[in-house]
């Protein structure tokens, strides 16, 4: 696997990743938007050329907070999840983020069983905040977070 930093023209290839691994996925306007504003930054993993998985994240003052984090389902369970993640929190502190945070819908337990392994704790809860569809309810958000010292 290689980890390559994103840069707004990533924003077509990403957004089909998006796609690809969730229902609601952000079109390749939003995601360019997004992109560019301040503070955010990601990663892309790759495999045999081909983009499997990236992650977003903004920090902001001495916080970050993990936009999105996606694989696609082929390549999941090899680690990239975990390379990009620990790209993402390296350059956090390099940028002086202390804590990082996220949000993850209740019902998502692989997202969840994840986020814990790598040292995220849960700190709240934000009642009905992913909306519903006709084959899902409205969803919690948990909010997860953890220090950055230590590595
Ligand atoms: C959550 C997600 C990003 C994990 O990606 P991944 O590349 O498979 O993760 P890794 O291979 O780095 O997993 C590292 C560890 O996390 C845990 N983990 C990951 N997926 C898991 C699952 N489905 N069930 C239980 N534990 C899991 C395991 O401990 C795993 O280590 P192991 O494989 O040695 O047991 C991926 O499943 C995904 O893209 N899901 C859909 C999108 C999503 O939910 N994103 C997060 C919300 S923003």
């Amino acid at each position: 696997m290689d980890i390559i930093t994103l840069n707004p023209f990533h924003a077509p290839a990403i957004a089909l990743l998006h796609g690809g691994c969730f229902s609601h996925g952000w079109d390749e306007d939003a995601m360019s938007s997004l992109m560019g504003l301040p503070g955010t930054f990601g990663y892309a993993a790759i495999e045999e050329g081909e983009p499997m998985g990236f992650i977003l994240g903004r920090a902001a003052a001495d916080e970050f907070e993990v936009l999105t984090l996606c694989v696609l389902a082929q390549a999941r369970r090899r680690g990239l999840a975990s390379g990009l993640l620990s790209a993402a929190l390296n350059e956090a502190r390099r940028r002086g983020a202390v804590r990082a945070w996220l949000e993850v819908a209740e019902d998502n337990p692989a997202a969840i069983a994840f986020y814990k392994k790598q040292g995220f704790a849960l700190s709240g809860r934000r009642p009905g905040y992913y909306a519903g569809n006709e084959t899902r309810e409205r969803t919690d958000a948990l909010v997860y977070s953890r220090g950055l010292d230590g590595g």
